[in-house]
């Protein structure tokens, strides 16, 4: 289903770029979607929602309560999966629903006149959103996992890709985890291998363990200071403590409440930032990363 988002009273709304998502502050709680439209339409915004069966509500409010015409709070645009700036050639690669912010990114990257393949792979055709409209672009190939007996070949499609070719994934944990093994067999550079998440990495820490301890979390511009106990994250901790935090999916994939760490050592549990982002600490999602010792102290 695609939901088309406008403005009140109207006009223009805030620019993004290819990649781009907003969350959806829906009764059953926030969730985020990619934008599908174009860039340059600054009146609106698209995003397509499935209705997977194993739905976590969002979906399901989205499919069945949310009618046109309604009011619902969204945020501004955020974008972790932005295209790199340059003129060589791009692999684009959907697994799903994860079409979404990948069609907008093909679209613009044919406009723009790059040289652009993609790659779109569903369980079945009628999985398959935008397929009709996609098909009849040149550099497009389905995959459709029941018809051809398994999913997609990844290493024949980076194998044979045209030297400095930049990789974008977007689709679900299993396929990013073949994705991004297969970038790292072939070595081709981290820098070419670009992916955007819609649920934990396969391989993202517990959220929660068995030696979580206690640890005290300061923050820097208000001066408060609040304890964070096993089982609690530091984003429930601030909250209750009446601490204003930025957030949006609490798991960990959407970056919304990145936070700069100016003390201490983040023991992180997130499936955003890059291995060297980890090892230099310097941010955080603090809706499911920890402490390493006693004491965090945090940009808020
Ligand atoms: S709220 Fe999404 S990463 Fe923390």
């Amino acid at each position: 289903m695609s939901v088309e988002l406008r403005g009140l009273p109207g006009g223009a709304l805030p620019p993004f770029t290819p990649g781009a998502h907003i969350d959806l502050h829906l009764p059953i709680g926030i969730r985020s979607y990619s934008l599908t439209n174009a860039p340059t339409e600054r009146h609106r915004y698209v995003v397509a929602v499935g209705l997977p069966a194993n739905s976590r509500g969002g979906s399901a409010y989205v499919h069945g309560d949310l009618k046109a015409g309604a009011e619902i709070e969204i945020s501004a645009p955020r974008n972790l999966f932005p295209l790199v700036d340059g003129d060589g050639p791009v692999a684009l690669i959907a697994g799903g629903i994860g079409i979404t912010p990948i069609r907008c990114m093909f679209n613009a990257l044919r406009e723009a006149g790059r040289e652009v393949t993609l790659l779109y792979s569903a369980r079945s055709r009628q999985n398959a959103a935008f397929a009709d409209e996609l098909a009849q672009q040149p550099g497009v190939r389905f995959h459709f996992d029941d018809e051809a007996g398994g999913p997609p070949d990844l290493e024949q499609l980076m194998a044979h890709a045209p030297q400095e070719t930049h990789f974008y994934c977007c689709g679900p944990s299993p396929m990013l985890s073949a994705y991004e093994q297969t970038g790292a067999r072939l070595s081709i550079a981290a820098e070419r291998v670009h992916l955007e998440r819609f649920s934990p990495a396969e391989d993202a820490p517990a959220v929660s363990q068995a030696g979580d301890g206690v640890f005290t979390v300061e923050l820097a511009q208000s001066g408060m200071s609040v304890d964070v106990v096993p089982g609690q994250s530091v984003l429930d901790a601030l909250l209750d403590a009446g601490a204003d935090a930025p957030y949006s999916c609490r798991e960990g994939i959407c970056g919304a409440c990145e936070t700069t760490v100016l003390e201490g050592t983040p023991d992180h549990r997130d499936s955003v930032l890059s291995d060297s982002e980890r090892a230099q600490g310097k941010t955080m999602m603090i809706c499911v990363s920890r402490c390493a010792g006693q004491r965090l102290v945090l940009d808020l």
